[in-house]
C-alpha cells in the first residue's frame, strides 16, 4: 500500500508587506533585497490572526478539495515552530474548530523541514495500515518572532499555512520516497534563545531581545545548498531514479540563490523549478506545502510526472520527497 497526497490547500495573509515598505523601518533597500534574496514582498498575518487560524483555513480548504467530512480524518499533524501556545498542541486547537471528533492529533517541530518531516510521518502511519486519512497542516506566524529592528532577519520571512490530506487510497500524488537528516551540532546557527525552559521569558530576557529568532545567515546559506542537494540524491538514487526523471522541483522558499544553486547542480532547467519566494519570502515549514499547492493549480503536473521537494531549516534539519502523479488511484 503506497500513501498519496490526495488534496492539498494553502492560506496567505492578505496583508502585504513590501521591499518599498522595509526600506521605511530598517537600513535596507529594494535593490540589495532583491538582488541577495529574490524577495520582493511577503505576507503579514493580523494582529489576531494566529498559527492556527492560518492552518484551520489551509486544512479546509484540502478537505474540500477531497470532499472529506472532518470526522473521517484519523490523525491531525501539525508542523510549526511558532505555535499559539507550548501546549495544548495547535493540532488539538484546529480538532476542535474542524469538528474533526475521531482525530488523534499531534504536533511537531522541526522548523522550515516540518512540512517535510510532517509528510514522512503520515506516509510511515499510512502504509503501517493505522490510519486511513492523515491532515498534515504546516503554519507559521513568523512575523511573532521576527525582530522588525534586525535587517539581517526581517527581510526574509513571511507568515502563511500550508496542508495536505494523505490517505491510503484515491488518485494523486504517490510518495515513493522521503530522506530525512539533521544535525544538532550546528543548533546554534538558527535560533530563538529565550522563552524556552533553558531560559525562561524575563524582564531581562525581553530587554536584550532573545525571544526573536537570531540567524548566522551566511554558514546557514552554505549548509542549506550542501544537505538539500545531499537529501535529493540519496531520495533519488532509493528509487534508482536520476535527475533526468525529475519533472518539478520544489525547494524550500528561503532565497532563490539557494533554490537557483541547487537547480544548478542537478541541471534541472529553470522553467521547472517552481518558484514563490519573490512574492511570499521564507514561509519556514509551510513554505514547501504551499508552493505544491500553487503548483497543482496551475494545472502543470501530468500524469507520472515525478515532483522532487527538498527542505532545510533550524536544528539543522532537512529533507528530501519525492512525488508521482498517479490519477489512477
Ligand atoms: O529558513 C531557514 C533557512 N534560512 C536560510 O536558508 C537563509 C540562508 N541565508 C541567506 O539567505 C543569506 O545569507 C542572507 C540573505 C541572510 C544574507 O545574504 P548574504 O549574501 O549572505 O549577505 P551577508 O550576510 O554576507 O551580508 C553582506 C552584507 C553585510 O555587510 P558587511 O558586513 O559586508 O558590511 C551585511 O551587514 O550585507 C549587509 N546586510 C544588509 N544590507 C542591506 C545584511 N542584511 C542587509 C539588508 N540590507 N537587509
Amino acid at each position: 500500500m503506497k500513501a498519496r497526497i490526495v488534496s492539498t490547500g494553502a492560506y496567505l495573509p492578505s496583508k502585504i508587506l513590501t521591499n518599498l515598505d522595509l526600506e521605511q523601518m530598517v537600513d535596507t533597500s529594494d535593490e540589495w533585497i532583491t538582488s541577495r534574496t529574490g524577495i520582493k514582498e511577503r505576507r503579514i498575518a493580523h494582529e489576531e490572526e494566529f498559527t492556527s487560524d492560518m492552518g484551520l483555513k489551509a486544512a479546509q480548504e484540502a478537505l474540500a478539495q477531497a470532499k472529506l467530512p472532518p470526522e473521517k480524518i484519523d490523525l491531525i499533524i501539525f508542523a510549526t515552530h511558532t505555535p499559539d501556545h507550548f501546549f495544548p498542541s495547535t493540532a488539538c486547537m484546529i480538532q476542535k474548530e474542524l469538528g474533526a471528533k475521531n482525530a488523534a492529533g499531534f504536533d511537531i517541530q522541526a522548523a522550515c523541514s516540518g512540512y517535510l518531516y510532517g509528510l514522512s510521518v503520515a506516509k510511515s502511519f499510512i502504509e503501517s495500515g493505522a490510519y486511513k486519512n492523515i491532515l498534515l497542516v504546516a503554519s507559521e506566524k513568523l512575523s511573532s518572532i521576527i525582530d522588525y529592528e534586525d535587517r539581517n532577519t526581517c527581510i526574509l520571512f513571511g507568515d502563511g499555512a500550508s496542508s495536505a490530506i494523505i490517505s491510503n487510497e484515491g488518485a494523486g500524488l504517490i510518495i515513493p520516497h522521503i530522506c530525512l537528516g539533521s544535525d544538532g551540532d550546528q543548533e546554534n546557527l538558527i535560533k530563538l534563545p529565550a522563552g524556552g525552559c533553558r531560559k525562561v521569558a524575563s524582564k531581562e530576557s525581553v530587554d536584550c531581545r532573545e525571544h526573536f529568532l537570531r540567524m548566522e545567515g551566511r554558514e546557514v546559506f552554505k549548509h542549506a545548498v550542501r544537505r538539500m542537494e545531499q537529501a535529493a540524491i540519496e531520495c533519488l538514487e532509493h528509487e534508482g531514479l536520476t535527475d533526468a526523471d525529475v519533472s518539478w522541483l520544489i525547494a524550500h522558499q528561503a532565497n532563490i540563490r539557494i533554490i537557483d544553486a541547487i537547480a544548478k547542480r542537478f541541471s534541472i532547467p529553470a522553467d521547472r523549478v517552481y518558484k514563490t519566494v519573490h512574492k511570499y519570502g521564507n514561509t519556514s515549514s509551510s513554505s514547501v506545502g504551499i508552493a505544491l499547492h500553487e503548483l497543482l493549480l496551475d494545472g502543470n503536473v501530468n500524469e507520472g510526472d515525478r515532483l522532487l521537494l527538498v527542505a532545510f531549516g533550524a536544528g539543522l534539519t532537512w529533507g528530501a520527497a519525492l512525488l508521482e502523479k498517479n490519477s489512477n488511484g
